[in-house]
């Protein structure tokens, strides 16, 4: 096989801004909203929180913000959001966007009232046309706590598919203050941090935009995997790819589907990055499956890179 080009995707401007910012809420179309409800109710311990206008729910775990928005529809991704700590941290994002030519709207149609309180927001369509939230800190009692064979600590980060990575990684770096952790050398698969972890959003060419490419819950650590794997089969949900471990990020990863198709990933020992004591420089994976999965590179159906092992 010819050994793909090699390029190096850059890092300017806003690059760093953020430091304190995490995935929030990720909201699809799916056909059978009830259904999907149901799934992840019994698969990952989400209740449903609120009925949304149309027939829609939100679901979440205790009394914290909701973490998946479901609505009717054909399989899609319709939004995806994240929660700014950074002070002045959702005021800077909307200052760089708009300087940059965006449309900023005012978040207003995601929270249900009284939910969540009321955080600044905006919605904003991303390079690929897909919203993209960013609001401020929100209440999230009843998160960042496990029960560990039946429910992951928290949602960690979101994988976009994209046809133009490198318009994907210049808005989120350049513009809204996203770092760049690691690439693949082809510039295929790009992963962005946002706080210390090595990162909360990846950007994948799958050929085509405005696409999920999957999404991830943290577990605490490896023992958990095994408990999961069984309580999975246990349930009828085929284990899809893994247990593994990822070279960029370093994490362990087990991935099954919900009955939409959406790929979802459990996952733990993600690498953290300390921006405040130590300056690091983007590092470039050899785009070969052995990258992709350090434990003999095996891959789903649905995963390729450009070079073999
Ligand atoms: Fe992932």
């Amino acid at each position: 096989m010819e050994k793909p080009a090699r390029m190096i995707l850059p890092e300017r401007d806003a690059a760093g801004t953020l430091r304190q910012t995490a995935v929030s809420h990720i909201g699809f179309a799916v056909p059978d909203v009830e259904a999907t409800a149901d799934f992840y109710g019994r698969v990952l311990g989400l209740l449903v929180q609120h009925e949304l206008p149309g027939g829609g729910l939100q679901l979440g775990w205790g009394t914290g913000h909701h973490v998946l928005d479901l609505v009717k529809g054909d399989p899609a991704l319709r939004h995806y959001g994240f929660e700014v700590r950074d002070a002045d941290g959702v005021e800077g994002i909307s200052k760089r966007l708009t300087a940059a030519g965006h449309t900023v709207e005012p978040l207003s149609d995601i929270f249900v009232d009284g939910a969540v309180g009321s955080p600044a927001g905006l919605a904003v369509s991303d390079p690929d046309g897909t919203t993209v939230h960013f609001h401020s800190t929100v209440e999230r009692q009843g998160e960042n706590a496990a029960d560990p064979g039946r429910r992951p600590i928290k949602f960690q980060h979101t994988t976009l598919g994209s046809a133009d990575v490198a318009r994907m990684v210049a808005f989120f770096v350049d513009v809204v203050g996203f770092r760049i952790s690691d690439q693949l050398e082809d510039g295929r698969f790009a992963w962005l941090r946002s706080n210390r972890d090595h990162h909360t959003l990846a950007i994948v060419n799958v050929g085509r935009s405005g696409v999920l490419d999957h999404y991830s819950y943290d577990l605490a650590e490896w023992e958990d995997f095994k408990t999961w794997c069984d309580r999975l089969t246990d349930v009828g949900v085929d284990v899809a790819w893994g247990p593994g471990r990822h070279g960029p990020g370093n994490n362990l990863f087990v991935f099954f589907d919900d009955p939409a198709g959406t790929h979802v990933e459990l996952s733990a020992e993600m690498e953290k990055f300390h921006d405040d004591r130590v300056t690091y420089v983007p590092r470039q994976w050899r785009p070969a499956p052995s990258s992709v999965n350090l434990w003999g590179g095996q891959l789903p159906s649905w995963r390729k890179t450009s070079e073999e092992n």
